[in-house]
């Protein structure tokens, strides 16, 4: 029997149009819940909107930029305007303004990712938390793998570390209120930022014990869970989504020895 955790439920989900946020989108329009779907790209939003709604599901496509408050809140406004609640904020939009040694003073190269990473998931929380505490709902962020251990790329790991941190932080201050809030950490996934990179992929592939990079079906597949009553008595967690990855480094030395 197909999964319908969210019947009834409304979730904002932003970095809808592409990726890890697009398989989240149809993933929770699946399982019944109307879709406010926010995003920078409105054309890939209306796509998206598109494919759910001639599904048969609901949703409404929102022009979005996390690194705007004003926007955020509208976003927000608006998807609880149309669908009368909030249960589900999904916090997916991402992206990675690079390492150290780039030519940009660091306090622009590293407050953009900031801004963008650690601040934006404030706005996304502050315009949802109202609703999500009518409704005792969930949010459920995208972190990464490289928040937990090192893999490159310094201002984006520790800004998606710090969003790990806010998270256990708010799981344990608007708990007794009934709003849970937990974290995702995907390794590589298969997504737009891989495009032309395919060989990468392909090589990408000897580092995980399961023998594959992930897909953005597999990380939506655990946002849904989080944001679920399945996960009724989880709060305040990161839950690693990468192939075993962090295991260690045994399958490689299996192969050696
Ligand atoms: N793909 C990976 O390997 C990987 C690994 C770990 C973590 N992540 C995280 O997963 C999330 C999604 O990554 P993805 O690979 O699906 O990315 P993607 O580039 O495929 O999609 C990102 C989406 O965010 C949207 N977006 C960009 N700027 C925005 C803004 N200011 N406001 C609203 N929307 C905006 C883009 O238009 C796009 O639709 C990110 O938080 C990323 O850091 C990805």
């Amino acid at each position: 029997m197909a999964l319908k955790r969210f019947e009834n439920r409304v979730a904002f989900v932003t970095g809808a149009a592409h990726g890890i946020g697009r398989a989240t989108v149809l993933r929770l329009a699946a399982e019944g819940a109307a879709i406010g779907a926010a995003d920078v790209d409105a054309e890939g939003t209306a796509a998206v909107v598109a494919e759910i709604t001639e599904a048969g599901g609901s949703a409404v496509a929102l022009s979005c930029d996390i690194t705007d408050t004003a926007s955020v809140d509208a976003a927000v406004a608006a998807t609880v305007g149309r669908f009368g609640r909030l249960d589900v904020l999904a916090n997916v939009a991402g992206h990675n303004v690079g390492g150290l040694e780039g030519a940009e003073p660091a306090e622009e190269q590293w407050g953009r990712q900031y801004d963008f990473t650690f601040t934006g998931a404030v706005r996304c929380i502050r315009a949802s938390l109202p609703h999500l505490m009518e409704s005792r709902g969930a949010v459920v962020l995208v972190g990464s793998i490289s928040g937990e251990v090192a893999l490159g790329t310094a201002p984006y790991a520790a800004a998606k570390a710090a969003v790990a941190n806010l998270v256990r932080n708010l799981a344990s201050d608007h708990g007794p209120q009934g709003v849970r809030f937990n974290v995702v950490a995907p390794a590589t996934v298969a997504t737009d930022r891989f495009l032309g990179k395919e060989k990468l992929l392909d090589e990408l592939k000897a580092i995980y014990p399961l023998g594959r990079v992930g897909q953005p079906e597999d990380v939506a597949a655990a946002i849904a869970f989080l944001a679920s009553d399945d996960a009724a008595w989880i709060t305040g967690i990161t839950l690693p989504v990468e192939g075993g990855l962090t295991t260690g480094p045994g399958h490689l030395l299996n192969k050696i020895g």
